[in-house]
């Protein structure tokens, strides 16, 4: 069967986290004109599309993603007409524009909030889910993902609201249809200013199972996810909004699937086209967690990421559609995670890129991870911003005294989202050229050797190597269409498998190791051309029967068919 071909599986995605991405004023925020003067970076790296993180007007308790107004920009990073400015700049540079729909919840200084909480009474009250208490105790069991009882005590009506995240998030009803209607008209508003398509948060949260039961034991932090997922209208809801919203045009959709089972992203991401293009799911980043606990810093488990990704690959094949990433604003860098952040740096940055990018989906690109930047060495808890940083720190270190300072510390410098927060550095200038002025949170040092500048001049950099791969993919339908195999699944050490369109395939080899590793390859592929490595001078361009594989070595050989 002949795959339909469609653009936004061609294309590659570039996640703009504003606050850390330029700062075109010196107030030490980054801003939409600080990405305005970035467009031509971003169309020299060749994605397609960018996906802004929250820009709305927001009190920032959650970076943007607790919003106060779906129809205005964030003070902070500009006017509605630096927006418009910037959407037609992107246009004019051949990128698609998506944006970050928030709406599981809004923040509670938005409007709709306030009115809510006056009285039991008001026309918005059932924009948001209020319950009373039970026994002088929270309504139900369930946690907040940043600590303590999703549920908060308001005093003047004398009832508790739920938040899944901050108490500064409040959940709306999705179950009443004038919310519904309202988020609509929203995303209506966007796509008339001319916006490609929208990235959907957690929107696997947005239907809570009626009643709202006791869930399981006392669920706190992330596992609420896997509780409160996937509720039994979700996919009423989204394919009302197909219907009333995105049918009217060529958008790109993508929804933040957390706890998302195969079976379910099925249906999310079903190539009939009834609720979203695609999920983004998050098995694989908990493959270095401890069971729900993020806080920890085991190491991953190649074999076990192997399996859950191959799992994905293979369970969506032909039937839905994944996005493939390493990193994006949550999650810490992917060269401290799974490779080499020291030595072997730039190799390794381009070994996970060709893990990834060879997949089968659409891969996404973290700013800065395409010049392999890297953890920020966090001195202490003062030195983090994120609320979930913060409040894990206060909550398992002071409060149930889980962890020591330094353990928790530890844990923060291997995962806190911090480390993708930290300013996007641009050259070796003061403050990586991010900003003249005071970063709202600290700069890597190490933006002296990593920064944009020097790579760009540079043709064996990081910067370049994701280049060709994004040039690659639109030269190779099979990198994008072609069916995944895995190879060797019991190797703790190589990721390899293959790519198969009609006759033609793809051999792809990565190694996770910092030793040099052996590789049989298959038969078939034995003095095929080399596709890409990452070690040019190193491996064979012609593949041989047992390859040789430098420390982080990574290559494709292409079986013409
Ligand atoms: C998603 C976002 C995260 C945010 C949360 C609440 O998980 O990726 O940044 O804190 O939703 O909106
Ligand atoms: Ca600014």
């Amino acid at each position: 069967m002949k795959p339909e071909r469609l653009w936004w599986k061609e294309a590659v995605v570039y996640q703009i986290y504003p606050r850390s991405f330029k700062d075109s004023n010196g107030d030490g925020i980054g801003d939409l004109r600080g990405i305005i003067e970035k467009m031509d970076y971003l169309q020299e790296l060749g994605v397609d599309v960018i996906w802004l993180s929250p820009i709305y007007e927001s009190p920032n308790d959650d970076n943007g993603y607790d919003i106060s107004n779906y129809q205005a920009i964030m003070k902070g990073f500009g006017t509605m007409e630096d927006f418009d400015e910037m959407l037609a700049s992107a246009h004019a540079h051949g990128l698609r524009l998506v944006m970050d729909l928030v709406v599981n919840h809004t923040s509670d200084e938005h409007p709709w909030f306030v009115e809510s909480r006056k009285s039991v009474d008001n026309p918005y009250r059932d924009y948001y889910i209020w319950r009373e208490g039970k026994d002088g105790k929270f309504p139900n069991n369930w946690g907040s993902c940043f600590t303590g009882s999703a549920w908060e005590f308001d005093e003047r009506t004398q009832m508790y609201y739920l938040h899944l995240f901050s108490k500064k998030q409040p959940d709306l009803n999705w179950e009443n249809p004038k919310v519904r209607e309202e988020v609509f008209r929203m995303m209506n508003w966007w796509l008339d200013k001319g916006v490609d398509g929208f990235r959907m948060d957690v929107l696997s949260l947005l239907s809570k199972e009626p009643g709202l039961p006791d869930l399981g034991p006392v669920l706190n932090g992330y596992a609420v996810y896997n509780a409160c997922a996937n509720g039994p209208r979700v996919h009423e809801y989204i394919q009302e909004m197909r219907r009333k919203v995105l049918n009217r045009a060529d958008t790109i959709t993508v929804g933040e699937c957390c706890a998302v089972t195969l079976e379910e992203a099925k249906k999310y991401a079903s190539r009939d086209g009834r609720e979203v293009n695609m999920v983004f799911q998050f098995e694989h980043m908990d493959v270095d967690s401890d069971g729900e606990n993020k806080w920890t810093d085991k190491k991953m488990d190649l074999r076990k990421m192997k399996e859950v990704l191959t799992r994905w690959e293979k369970g969506l094949e032909g039937i839905a559609w994944n996005s493939l990433f390493w990193e994006n604003h949550a999650q810490p860098r992917s060269v401290s995670r799974y490779a080499d952040d020291g030595r072997y740096r730039v190799r390794s940055a381009k070994m996970l890129a060709t893990c990834l990018h060879m997949m089968q989906g659409t891969p996404y690109v973290y700013q800065g991870e395409e010049l392999g930047m890297t953890n920020a060495p966090f001195q202490s808890v003062s030195d983090f911003r994120d609320l979930d940083s913060i409040n894990a720190y206060r909550d398992l270190v002071k409060d149930q005294k889980v962890f020591t300072e330094e353990e928790m510390l530890r844990f923060l410098r291997k995962k806190s989202r911090d480390n993708a927060r930290t300013p996007f550095q641009w050259d070796d200038s003061e403050n990586g050229g991010f900003t003249t002025g005071t970063p709202w949170i600290m700069v890597n040092p190490n933006y002296k050797e990593i920064n944009a500048k020097e790579e760009l001049a540079d043709p064996a950099s990081v910067f370049h190597y994701y280049q060709k791969l994004i040039r690659l993919r639109k030269e190779n339908p099979i990198m994008v269409y072609g069916t995944y195999d895995l190879l060797l699944p019991e190797s703790e050490t190589i990721y390899a498998y293959t790519r198969t369109l009609g006759k033609e395939k793809l051999l792809v080899v990565c190694s996770f190791s910092g030793e040099e590793e052996t590789f049989d390859c298959p038969e078939e592929f034995v003095v095929t051309e080399r596709f890409l490595t990452n070690c040019e001078t190193e491996i064979p361009e012609k593949c041989p029967e047992k390859l040789v594989l430098p420390p982080w070595g990574a290559v494709v050989y292409h079986l013409k068919g």
